[in-house]
């Protein structure tokens, strides 16, 4: 009698193991918004450095690195899945904005669309009862919580100083920010 190596018998029991197609789907779509994500803020840092803003250009250097880790956390658990990773091209990200604030609110507006992408994964997840998916995505819902606040921080703090030379107080507390690794999920 033939015996399929145990790797192959794993991924023929129901729900077990492999991604669902509608899942992997979106879990790859997720590794581009991540990435282009990245894009945005690094564009948006190469803009502040064009205005002689180094700390707001350094605050969104620092959050182009964390996009990058969001991807790598979708990349390594679609293939912790078994699934295909399948990247796409990145779109273009725009290149200017009126001020630093309108860059900070632009920001706050593509969070707040991000965290509707990671809603969105939570119902698919529920829907196909993949509460293996369920359970990973939901450091992102918590790290949402984050992701808006500050940028939200900082458009009050823009706002408060308008064009004055308070800017230049909030330009310096903005590099101050650095990159740390987020803790893994609990
Ligand atoms: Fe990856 Fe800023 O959300």
């Amino acid at each position: 009698m033939h015996l399929k190596p145990e790797s192959e018998k794993l991924n023929t029991l129901p729900g077990a193991i492999m991604l669902k197609k509608s899942m992997l789907k979106a879990l790859n779509e997720q590794i581009n918004a991540e990435i282009y994500s990245s894009y945005l803020y690094l564009s948006m840092s190469a803009y502040c450095q064009s205005k002689d803003l180094v700390g707001a250009a350094s605050w969104f250097r620092v959050q182009a690195q964390e996009e990058l880790f969001h991807a790598s956390k979708f990349f390594d658990y679609i293939q912790d899945r078994d699934g295909l990773v399948t990247l796409t091209e990145i779109a273009g990200p725009p290149t200017t904005w009126k001020s630093a604030l309108a860059a900070f609110e632009q920001a706050l507006e593509h969070e707040q669309l991000v965290t509707a992408r990671i809603n969105k994964l939570v119902d698919l997840a529920l829907k196909e009862s993949d509460h293996t998916t369920n359970t990973f995505v939901q450091w992102f819902v918590n790290e949402q919580i984050e992701e808006e606040a500050s940028v939200r921080q900082v458009i009050g703090q823009l706002r408060l100083v308008g064009d004055g030379s308070g800017m230049y107080l909030v330009d310096r507390e903005l590099g101050t920010r650095t990159f740390t690794m987020p803790a893994p999920a609990a």
